[in-house]
């Protein structure tokens, strides 16, 4: 059986290190599992990486900003995610569609038909099973990051507080399919939360569920 597992938050969330510890959990417990991350993961994403994340890019414009998430995102949909899914892997995914309806459309301001439009382009209509929020205030989330900053965690707090909204708003929208933890808790309380769900909806699923899209 296939899962689709996202996880998303602010910067300093520690998503990365619940991905890592999930997919690790899931392989243990003989799951074929994939750990991806977004943008990233492809060669045309990890360019696309670097490109957006690095600070003197400062003047790149929101809407080159979205093109270029879609750009990474529809090559590692296409190449690597459906594939999984397809052969019936459990992927977790270090942040997906839902991360440019936050920071690009919430953080950013852009229109959120644009963006829906792009997301149904690139994902070719995927959505995640699941989505792990890992919800945190801003400023201590960035301070628990240290003083290496890339040109997001440059933004302004007021930003970086719009896309943690944006964040609740979508969970609040749709609690089925999101899971919001609080992520001041240690990572190891937070991991047993995360797997105590997870490892429910693997024991509910019906073992033939595919992603055909
Ligand atoms: P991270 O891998 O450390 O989370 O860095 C990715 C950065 O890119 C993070 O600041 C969030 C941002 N981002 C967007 O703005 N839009 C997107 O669609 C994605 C996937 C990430």
């Amino acid at each position: 059986m296939s899962l689709f597992i996202t996880l998303e938050g602010g910067e300093g969330c520690g998503k990365s290190t619940q991905a890592k510890l999930l997919s690790a959990r899931l392989s243990r417990s003989g799951y074929d599992t994939a750990l991806l991350y977004e943008p990233g993961v492809t060669p045309l994403g990890l360019e696309l990486r670097r490109c957006l994340k690095r600070a003197r890019h400062g003047g790149i414009t929101a809407e080159a900003e979205l093109m270029l998430f879609a750009a990474a995102r529809s090559e590692l949909t296409a190449t690597m995610l459906l594939p999984a899914l397809q052969r019936g892997a459990v992927v977790v995914c270090d942040r997906y569609a839902d991360s440019t309806i936050a920071y690009q459309g919430y953080g950013r301001g852009l229109p959120p038909t644009i963006i829906t439009t792009v997301n149904q382009l690139v994902t070719r209509g995927l959505r995640p099973d699941v989505t792990v929020l890992l919800d945190m205030e801003p400023i201590a989330a960035l301070q628990r990051k240290g003083p290496s900053r890339d040109r997001f965690e440059h933004e302004s707090i007021d930003f970086h507080q719009r896309v943690r909204d944006g964040y609740l708003e979508m969970a609040r929208s749709d609690p089925e399919r999101w899971l919001v933890f609080d992520a001041t808790r240690p990572a190891s309380i937070i991991a047993t939360a995360i797997w105590s769900h997870i490892s429910s909806l693997l024991g509910r699923a019906s073992p033939t569920a595919s992603h055909s899209a």
